[in-house]
């Protein structure tokens, strides 16, 4: 006969010890051992046909007896070193404290990911795919892993050498990998990378990275896609008296920015260092008209209609 009402299925029939383990595996959950207790005696009188007071007491007192000394093997068990598994201690630590429990030393490793956009296998030895307990993570072939360390030193002493050391109250903030690499390898500002790619392969190779970029990074943090960089590009373009590249990225800013005056403000200095008095004429007229309070424009635009 069926004499409990709340059983978990709409049969009474499969033996009670069934119940009991199902009980057990779900108070397991509950990670805390008072609240284990507290759970085996809500569950078990749910789930099994007991309803004697003094036999579930003895029942939960065998469960709780037998769960210790399970949990004792698990222990053991678990302190034994796993071939390559998560269970061993770091063997290679440089920089982070030798001892440092390797949850720990994951949690670090994480930080690293997010601060350069890049997976474990960036700094680590590996194949892609498969799983990380393949990994050699003490191993320091790959020699970003030992720029990382010189970089781990550097924000250390950045940390404490300087920044604790400088004057004022308060908590102070710390430089971590993230303050300099905000999701990048390389933290460039996109002006200057782009001012090498145009030396190095072209105004158009530059054009092609520059919308490449655009469409990873845009929203993101790693670059500045506002309307200044490419008007800090095409200054450092003109510095490097290469006008048409300067020129190319300027017409692509007025695109992007339509009312931008100081683009069309620096177009005229492109047009000046081509010599083309009219195109220079032309673009201060649209950089005034854009921003009409600007005096040294409008004394600019003077003097070029003089010429
Ligand atoms: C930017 C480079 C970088 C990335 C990315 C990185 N690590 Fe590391 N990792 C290091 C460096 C450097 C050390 C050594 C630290 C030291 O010497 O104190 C290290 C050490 C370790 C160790 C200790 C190895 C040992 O036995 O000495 C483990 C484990 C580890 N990393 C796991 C990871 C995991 C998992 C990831 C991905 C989530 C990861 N790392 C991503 C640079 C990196
Ligand atoms: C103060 C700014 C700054 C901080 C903070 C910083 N880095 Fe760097 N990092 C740089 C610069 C600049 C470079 C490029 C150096 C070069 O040109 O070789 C770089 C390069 C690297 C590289 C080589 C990238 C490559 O592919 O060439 C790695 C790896 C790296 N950093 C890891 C880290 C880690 C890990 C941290 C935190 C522990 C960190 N960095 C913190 C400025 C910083």
């Amino acid at each position: 006969m069926c004499r409990n009402k709340m059983k978990p299925r709409d049969s009474c029939h499969p033996p009670a010890g069934l119940f009991v383990g199902w009980g057990i595996r779900a108070c397991l959950e509950w990670e805390r051992e008072r609240a284990y207790l507290e759970c085996l005696y809500y569950v078990l009188p749910i789930v099994t046909p007991i309803t004697h007071t003094s036999m579930l007491h003895r029942l939960i007192q065998r469960i709780v007896l037998m769960s210790l000394v399970f949990a004792a093997l698990v222990t053991v068990v678990q302190a034994q070193p796993g071939p390559g598994g998560q269970d061993e201690k770091a063997e290679n630590l440089k920089v982070l404290p030798e001892d440092m429990p390797l949850p720990e030393v994951r949690r670090v490793m994480q930080g690293f990911t997010r601060a350069l956009g890049v997976r474990c296998l960036y700094c680590h030895v590996g194949e892609e795919g498969k799983p990380p307990s393949t990994f050699d993570f003490a191993s320091d072939d790959k020699e970003v892993k030992e720029v990382s360390r010189v970089m781990m030193r550097m924000v250390h002493s950045v940390n404490t050498d300087f920044i604790a050391e400088a004057p004022g109250e308060g908590e102070k903030l710390n430089v971590t990998c993230e303050t300099c690499h905000r999701g990048v390898t390389r933290p460039a500002l996109l002006e200057d990378m782009l001012a090498d790619y145009v030396s190095e392969k072209g105004v158009e190779e530059a054009v092609v990275e520059y919308q490449r970029l655009r469409e990873q990074y845009l929203g993101g943090f790693s670059y500045n896609f506002q309307e200044p960089t490419l008007v800090r590009l095409a200054q450092q373009l003109l510095d490097a008296e290469n006008p048409d590249a300067a020129l190319r990225f300027l017409a692509m800013n007025a695109e992007l920015f339509p009312t931008s005056s100081q683009t069309y403000a620096v177009m005229g200095e492109a047009y000046v260092a081509k010599e083309d008095t009219p195109a220079a004429i032309q673009s201060v007229e649209k950089a005034i008209e854009l921003n009409p309070n600007n005096g040294r424009l409008k004394e600019w635009l003077e003097e070029l209609k003089q010429q």
